[in-house]
């Protein structure tokens, strides 16, 4: 595995519901400390690559690779334990809980594990989650309130902490600003340039193409369930992205950059 060996490298994925062609061979790669956004109009196709890449469905055809290794997941846990986190754009957290134990949900830390025996480390995972907070430049005032009483914009921040916290190879975010007010916003976005300079590679899904310019170095475009087009951010613009998405932009008349694939 050399330096430029991609860390998420998709070829053909496919998924078909009977007659609906949700995706069809889509092709995708994401290179060391990269961040790429997935742009598309509703129905392109987006939250079924997400699915498909994350093992929550099975794809019909296409090939997933790790760090330049053949994988399939075959379920989101599974994803999960090869070093990838997901935050869903409905967050998988729990309201009666306090922060650590959200952070640790499904994957607690236990003093004994004797079955219906086992006992709960709360200190580890306090501790544990104090640095996975600070790690990200998250504050949260008080560890042990529910997050009942948290707004949105904390909640995201919390769930993105999580996937930064536990994520080995990358984190994927579908829509994780699509809730929340400006300053929530920003918070994130702050969240997710640390995750930059940190070297994570990163796939965010957003709507908001101020967000993806700011933030990202590649835009992948999906189009009726293909991916058309990529391009790095520095070589385009939101004019173009636009048309590519409507369809009033052909990526045949694109010159073609370096690393582009239009
Ligand atoms: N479980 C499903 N059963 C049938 N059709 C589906 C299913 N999931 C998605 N689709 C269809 O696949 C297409 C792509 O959907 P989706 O991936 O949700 O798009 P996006 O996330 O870009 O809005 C749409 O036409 C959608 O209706
Ligand atoms: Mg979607």
């Amino acid at each position: 595995m050399s330096a430029s060996t991609p860390v998420l490298q998709i070829k053909g994925l496919t998924r078909h519901y009977g007659g609906v062609k949700a995706l069809t061979d889509a092709s995708f790669e994401l290179l060391p400390g990269e961040h790429a956004a997935i742009v598309g109009d509703n129905g392109a196709g987006k939250s079924t690559f997400v699915r498909l890449l994350t093992g929550v469905e099975q794809p019909g055809a296409g090939e997933i690779h790790l760090d330049g290794r053949a994988v399939s997941f075959n379920s989101p846990l599974d994803a999960r334990e090869h070093g990838m986190e997901t935050v869903y754009q409905t967050l998988a957290l729990a309201e009666d809980l306090d922060v650590p134990a959200n952070i640790f949900l499904g994957r607690e830390i236990t003093r004994f594990n004797l079955g219906p025996l086992s006992v709960l480390n709360h200190g580890a995972m306090r501790r544990q989650s104090t640095d996975m907070l600070a790690t990200t430049g998250v504050k949260i005032q008080d560890m042990s309130a529910s997050l009942r009483g948290m707004s949105g914009g904390q909640r995201q921040c919390v769930a993105i902490a999580r996937a930064a916290g536990f994520a080995k190879k990358l984190i994927i975010l579908d829509e994780p600003t699509a809730a929340l007010g400006v300053q929530e916003t920003a918070r994130v976005e702050e969240i997710i340039k640390g995750l930059k300079q940190r070297g994570v590679p990163l796939i965010i899904i957003s709507h908001n193409l101020r967000q993806v310019f700011d933030l990202v170095d590649r835009i992948w475009v999906f189009r009726q369930g293909r991916i058309i087009c990529n391009r790095r951010t520095a070589d385009t613009t939101p004019q173009e992205i636009v048309g590519l998405i409507t369809g009033a932009i052909d990526p045949a008349s694109l010159s073609s950059h370096e690393g582009a694939l239009c």
